[in-house]
């Protein structure tokens, strides 16, 4: 079944996702009978593209390599895109599925949220792998989905392409999670490790750390558990069904960690990692994230560098610990194929 795709926002993600479905199209195609069409890109500096015949991806990740605008595409400037904006492409452009990938903003969500709503009341699917509308509005994006008969998937927010929400629809539905724990933020997993393995201070593992690409200018995201916090609520909500905003929860980063505690934690036979953790109490689900010395017998103690890693415990099956990449330009671009793919098993037939 061939679906046509809109994608919002061609940064990293974006790319990701046109590189795997350039070289997988056959593949999905004779495997699984999915087939991919992306009639529509629009981007906040790039510009809108509109083909409904499809777009070229070959020619169009060529232009995007270069650093053009999207007018560049051959062929010349789409008198169909012209100067379109999100929300007129998403209304206009004839996708089955909207791919929303722009950045977060997870103290309002938008724009992001408003391109999601447009989209789900203009009859489309969504999936995006942007943390800011899961953080704050999963349930009503996912009550207005069902309201219409679609799909609003997330698989990307947590963990980037490692199955998180997927693992819960396929293999362990029917178990009731009564707690999830783990390193949900590669930067500062990558910098602990350093502190410990290399011995450096906190401020010279953060510098490697932005040196190589894995934290920002500003770091403070990363490193005072904010990004870490808005998966925390991402997971209570979807998987243990509370209604946690990021400002109901203040997290604990790892900035005052000194390079002697990591040490004398290591000759006690610990090892501190930045925890997030969503669990059922009994004054409701209770959340956060801060730094822990673990054990090293914890499989979580064993997830070094820029690794995620959650441990769900369940009613079922006790405790079950997947690690994967947490971020990356084709780890990302894939959870939103796996999304695309999940819809084509559920409304597909
Ligand atoms: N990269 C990862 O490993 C990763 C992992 C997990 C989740 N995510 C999430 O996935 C999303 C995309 O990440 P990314 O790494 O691809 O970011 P990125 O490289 O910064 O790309 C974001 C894209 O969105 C576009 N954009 C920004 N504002 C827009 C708007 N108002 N309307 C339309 N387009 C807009 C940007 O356009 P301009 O460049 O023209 O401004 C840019 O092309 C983010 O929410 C991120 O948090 C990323």
């Amino acid at each position: 079944m061939e679906y046509k795709i809109g994608m919002i926002g061609c940064g990293t993600v974006g790319r990701g996702l046109m590189e795997i479905l350039l070289a997988k199209g056959p593949a999905l195609k004779e495997g699984l009978g999915f087939e991919a069409r992306v009639v529509a890109v629009t981007d906040k500096l790039k510009g809108s593209l509109v083909v409904p015949e499809g777009i070229d991806l070959k020619k169009i990740l060529a232009v995007l390599e270069k650093g053009l605008t999207l007018d560049a595409y051959p062929g010349g400037k789409n008198p169909q895109s012209g100067a379109l904006l999100p929300l007129e492409m998403i209304e206009t452009c004839g996708a089955d599925i909207i791919a929303e990938m722009t950045y977060t903003d997870i103290k309002t969500g938008e724009p992001a949220s408003g391109y999601i709503e447009k989209a789900l009341r203009s009859g489309k699917h969504v999936v995006t792998s942007n943390k800011g509308p899961a953080a704050l509005h999963y349930h009503a994006l996912k009550k207005l989905a069902e309201q219409n008969d679609r799909a609003f998937r997330i698989e990307g927010t947590v963990m980037s392409g490692t199955p998180v929400f997927g693992l819960f629809e396929c293999g362990l539905a029917g178990n009731e999670v009564r707690e999830i724990r783990g390193i949900l933020n590669g930067t500062t997993n990558f910098i602990l490790t350093k502190m410990e393995e290399d011995g450096m201070e906190y401020a010279e593992a953060l510098k490697l750390a932005q040196k190589l690409g894995y934290a920002e200018a500003d770091p403070t995201a990363d490193v005072e558990g904010f990004d870490a916090l808005a998966k925390v609520v991402i997971l209570s909500n979807v998987l243990l069904g509370a209604s946690l905003k990021p400002s109901d929860l203040k997290p604990e980063g790892i900035s005052r960690i000194a390079r002697a505690d990591v040490l004398q934690a290591k000759k006690e036979g610990f090892r501190y990692k930045l925890i997030g953790f969503t669990r059922r109490g009994p004054a409701g689900v209770e959340a956060g994230v801060a730094p822990q010395k673990i054990p090293l017998s914890d499989p979580l103690a064993g997830i070094m560098g820029a690794h995620n890693a959650l441990t769900f415990d369940t009613d079922l099956m006790g405790k079950v610990t997947i690690s994967g990449p947490g971020a990356g330009k084709t780890e990302t671009g894939f959870s939103i194929l796996s999304d695309m793919l999940a819809i084509h098993r559920r409304h597909g037939r």
